[in-house]
């Protein structure tokens, strides 16, 4: 079965698709992006993926390609048309296209907005959790408003490169002080000797992500304790876990930082059962 994806208003193969080479986007990264999860046929987070969409148009003034009720419908539609049960959803929006100039275009010319979605393997995911992942540290090298779920994305890009570079899965980026800002593509977290889980608060330095955000629902439910602050490197390496979340790994355990081992090397418990509880806890679309 080929793919297909959503491009200004088509549903087109996917080998085919392509935008305008003055598209802002590609000349200047001038957009932003979601990714959700698809799982057992279900959208994960739709509402919340949305609501950040939202902020992140408007504090880069770029305009929605068209209203949330038509975008939710073309989002399911796209899942259902690549048939894809578990995997993920991507949408791109860019402040549309025009003759090269670094200010915005005239008012009137329409954003792009590109969808896709592909298939991912739950097995090899659970597989991967099961063992827990490594991540190395890299110097923080973005600019301020990670906020902002922007495409932005080359220090992202070169950060996981050189985690790859050294067997590793993930980069965190660090603060000059120590502290743990969070991963190329995910949040970071730890759990304390004492049960506590922390993350560093989200109004400034990075991306509130919507699992890290449905992972207080999820502790709620569970009876956990989470504090939002900043926490080095030094005590992620005597934490009792370590973990990251993003739509793309859900829950998933951290054993190695720069090579040393942490949390005895195995994937904490509490990370997993949070990983377990995940699925029944967030808001779940059917993608048919
Ligand atoms: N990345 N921090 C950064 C820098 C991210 O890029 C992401 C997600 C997250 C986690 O956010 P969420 O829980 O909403 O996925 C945190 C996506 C998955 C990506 O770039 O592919």
């Amino acid at each position: 079965m080929s793919r297909i994806a959503y491009v200004n208003g088509q549903y087109i193969p996917h080998a085919n698709a392509g935008v305008h080479i003055e598209d802002r986007g590609y000349q200047f990264a001038d957009g932003v992006y979601e990714v959700c999860e698809v799982a057992r046929g279900n959208i994960m987070d739709m509402t919340r993926h949305l609501n950040r969409l939202d902020r992140s148009l408007s504090e880069l003034r770029i305009g929605w390609p068209m209203n949330r009720k038509a975008l939710q419908s073309v989002i399911a539609e796209v899942v259902r048309r690549n048939r894809v049960y578990n995997g993920m959803v991507y949408l791109q929006v860019t402040r549309g296209v025009a003759k090269r100039d670094h200010v915005f275009p005239a008012a009137n010319t329409p954003p792009s907005i590109v969808i896709t979605a592909k298939r991912t393997d739950p097995v090899m995911f659970a597989a991967r959790a099961a063992k827990g992942v490594k991540v190395i540290t890299v110097p923080e090298n973005r600019w301020e408003r990670v906020d902002i779920k922007s495409i932005g994305l080359l220090p992202n890009v070169m950060a996981r490169q050189l985690a790859k570079e050294q067997g590793a899965q993930e980069a965190w980026f660090i603060d000059p002080d120590g502290t743990v800002k969070e991963g190329a593509a995910t949040n970071a977290w730890i759990v304390t000797m004492d049960g506590v889980l922390v993350t560093r608060q989200a109004e400034t330095g990075i991306l509130r992500g919507i699992t890290r955000t449905t992972i207080f629902d999820v502790a709620k439910k569970l009876g956990l304790t989470i504090e939002e602050r900043g926490f080095s490197v030094e005590e992620a390496k005597r934490a009792r876990e370590v973990f990251m979340t993003a739509a793309t790994t859900v829950v998933m355990p951290i054993v190695a930082i720069d090579g040393e081992s942490v949390a005895n090397g195995h994937p904490g418990t509490i990370a997993l059962s949070l990983r377990e509880a995940f699925f029944d806890i967030a808001e779940k679309t059917p993608s048919c």
